[in-house]
């Protein structure tokens, strides 16, 4: 019975456990009513009697030490058990400034009223300093964001059949006062720690925007066709459906009309997230298209092109580069751009270096091409003179 894995049924006067004894598990209450006592200078002293929805036995758990106080049944009583695993799973989880104020509370609530010897904080200067690296790290992420430190790299995507520039994506740099041009992954691991991705992807979409948005003109005036801008936008954007309300302003402010934006999203950010499909709705309501990003490394299958309101699927690099040498990775990339085309996807690959590459792909009827053959990520100003200049 499975029931018998995750509840205890006891009768009244239960000893539960004594004050002292090795711990294996926690309580929550269900029914009855439990009687928590202690030992102190005067003899045994209730310290609270705990019903239904209360959770005991939970320190010994989370420190390692004796159980610092005994538990009696009061009436007849049925428990959920929860077990040392399924705690110490969480406590693993929890960000480290968490554990350690859990378990720094543990500790001054033993040293303040038990009198089972209380074991010494074991909260050493590598756990702390940790921390410490961790919150200065996200001081300086905000410090960066608000001096305009974040900037947006563009580099450029092509039309693999005349080899001209159609677009470009958007790219994070640090533009660090100290440590130099830093790569996205300075950026992104701080970011996520501290809750930033959203404001980095809007800070580098919106700076990225503004630059597109005036060479379009200078294109216009020049009687040519727009470019288009290719952002990338990380889970938490997808953790409900107000992407694209967030978005309109931010074209809005930059002049981009959104038909010339590109929402770059994972396949992975896809597939764990339930709201994205209707965000993604949304954003093609806009205007914006919708561009798959990192194919065929996630584990989305191919139903998801049906799916999901996605206008391009981008060929992860990994398949790029083995194209050439490899078979059977050509004639996967050839059947899905078949399918994608049926169902009026288009395909962008990435990580192209080589003519041969790009020949083989163009070949295969990929539409566009992105990789250091075309150009490297380079600052927006740059990018974009290069582009007029073609
Ligand atoms: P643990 O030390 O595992 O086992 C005894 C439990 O009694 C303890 O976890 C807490 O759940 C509970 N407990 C300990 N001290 C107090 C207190 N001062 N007041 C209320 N409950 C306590
Ligand atoms: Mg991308």
């Amino acid at each position: 019975m499975v029931d018998a894995l995750y509840r205890r049924r006891t009768a009244a006067g239960t000893l539960l456990f004594d004050e002292g004894d090795e711990a294996d598990c926690a309580y929550i209450v269900e029914r009855g009513r439990v009687e928590i006592a202690a030992t102190r200078a005067t003899g045994s002293v209730v310290l609270t009697r705990l019903g239904p929805g209360e959770i005991f036995g939970e320190m010994a758990l989370v420190d390692g030490a004796p159980r610092s106080a005994s538990a009696r049944c009061l009436d007849d009583c049925v428990f959920v058990v929860v077990g040392r695993d399924q705690i110490h799973r969480e406590i693993a989880g929890a960000t480290p400034l968490m554990s350690i104020l859990l378990r720094t509370l543990i500790h001054r609530l033993r040293v303040a009223t038990s009198r089972v010897l209380s074991p010494a904080l074991p909260i050493g200067m590598d756990e702390t300093a940790r921390i410490v690296a961790r919150i200065e790290g996200e001081h300086e992420l905000r410090r960066a964001l608000e001096n305009g430190e974040v900037v947006a790299f563009l580099q450029p995507i092509v039309s693999l059949s005349g080899a001209v520039p159609a677009g470009f994506e958007a790219l994070a740099r640090w533009a660090h006062p100290t440590r130099g041009l830093l790569p996205p992954a300075a950026l992104l691991g701080p970011a996520a720690e501290a809750d930033l991705l959203e404001t980095l992807d809007f800070a580098v979409a919106g700076a990225a925007a503004r630059k597109v948005a005036d060479l379009n003109r200078d294109l216009a005036a020049a009687g040519r066709q727009p470019a288009f801008l290719s952002a990338n936008f990380s889970a938490p954007h997808f953790a409900d459906t107000q992407l694209a309300g967030r978005l309109a302003p931010m074209l809005e402010e930059a002049g981009l009309d959104p038909i010339h934006l590109k929402v770059e999203i994972t396949e992975t950010t896809l597939i764990v997230n339930p709201h994205a499909a209707e965000a993604l709705a949304r954003v093609k309501a806009l205007g914006a298209c919708v561009s798959l990003d990192d194919f065929g490394t996630g584990y989305s299958g191919l139903s998801y092109l049906s799916r999901f309101p996605i206008d391009h699927i981008k060929i992860d690099q990994s398949f790029t580069s083995r194209l050439v040498a490899d078979k059977r990775t050509a004639e996967i990339v050839r059947s899905v751009v078949d399918l994608a085309r049926l169902l009026d996807i288009s395909a962008v690959a990435e990580g192209i270096e080589t003519q041969e590459q790009a020949r083989r792909l163009a070949e295969m009827g990929v539409g566009f091409g992105q990789g250091y053959l075309f150009g490297a990520p380079v600052p927006a100003d740059a990018a974009c003179a290069a582009f007029l200049a073609a």
